[in-house]
């Protein structure tokens, strides 16, 4: 594999080797210090972000590597005209690798036709967030030991939460998993979800409106903020934006056992005085994210340590 476009393009078995890499480099940091010496990492962000960009950066450092690259498309040439398939081909000409975010679906996959050297879709539109997903599924590792037999809630907005997407496409092919939708009418889960990825592999699936219904069979919940910049219309987006607050109280119902995660940034969609409750676990996602960024990179460098 040479880039990352898609989770999909990781096995279970693939993922389980980045795991167990993550959880090596936890346990083991200096045996990594060094290991991509001389490389370089470049973070293209045409569109804002705070985790995905700075854990990319902080992964290649501690990885001993060196970073270049762009936080804004104002602060590139992308701001005078220049395409996509231009920008990458330039920046390959100086990096390694490269991690891109777009607010344009398929962005990242038409940068790797030019690129020249490995491509890590960090989030294109509405559509995926494959790394996003590498720092959920360690959570859940770390927090459950297993993926299997798991019911797994999502919450908010499910049409444009890209990291949804890729957690469901992954999270499908493992054995026991059952999902519940629970989004307001208009930010219901994309019927391709539905159609090419919960039908196909006979995956138990409810659609919901009620969290507090849902609560009390989750061993996840996955919360997700509703994603203004997405939306055409202010007044939607007003309306919809606090659908779901999760506080102490709607937890009274949960299992002592649920995870809690959510891909930050949050706005409204969890009270901060859930954050001492030992459920909450989405700031350890965070953490995650970067081990989970320093074992691909070893990967798409074919970095042997
Ligand atoms: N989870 C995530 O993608 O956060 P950022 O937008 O801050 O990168």
């Amino acid at each position: 594999m040479k880039n990352l476009i898609d989770i999909m393009q990781l096995s279970t078995d693939e993922l389980q080797q980045l795991i167990d890499r993550a959880l090596d480099i936890i346990a083991n940091p200096a045996k990594y210090a060094d290991s991509c010496h001389g490389k370089k990492l470049a973070t293209l962000f045409f569109e804002p972000s705070t985790r995905t960009r700075l854990s990319f950066e902080a992964a290649m450092y501690e990885l001993g590597g060196n970073v270049i690259g762009f936080s804004s498309a104002n602060s590139s040439s992308a701001a005078k005209g220049e395409s996509v398939a231009d920008t990458v081909r330039t920046v390959g000409c100086y990096a390694d690798i490269i991690a891109m975010r777009h607010p344009k679906e398929g962005a990242p996959l038409v940068a790797t036709r030019t690129a020249g050297v490995p491509v890590i879709n960090a989030g294109d539109g509405g559509h995926n967030h494959p790394t996003q997903t590498l720092a959920d599924l360690l959570t859940i590792y770390r927090e459950k030991g297993t993926f299997e037999n798991l019911t797994v809630g999502l919450c908010g907005d499910l049409k444009f939460g890209r990291t949804v997407h890729s957690l469901i496409s992954a999270m499908s092919r493992y054995k026991g998993l059952k999902v519940v939708l629970i989004s307001p009418e208009e930010l219901r889960v994309p019927q391709y979800i539905i159609s090419d990825v919960l039908e196909p592999n006979n995956i138990p699936y409810v659609e919901v409106t009620s969290l507090e219904d849902a609560m009390p069979e989750l061993d996840i919940l996955y919360m997700t903020r509703v994603q203004r910049e997405r939306f055409f219309n202010e007044a939607d987006y007003m309306r919809l934006k606090d659908s779901y607050i999760l506080t102490p109280d709607k937890l009274r119902t949960a299992k002592q056992s649920l995870s809690i995660l959510h891909p930050l940034p949050r706005v409204n969609e969890i009270s901060v005085t859930v954050d001492d409750d030992p459920r909450a676990c989405y700031f350890k996602q965070v953490l995650n994210g970067k081990y989970m960024r320093m074992a691909l990179i070893l990967k798409l460098l074919e970095v042997n340590v």
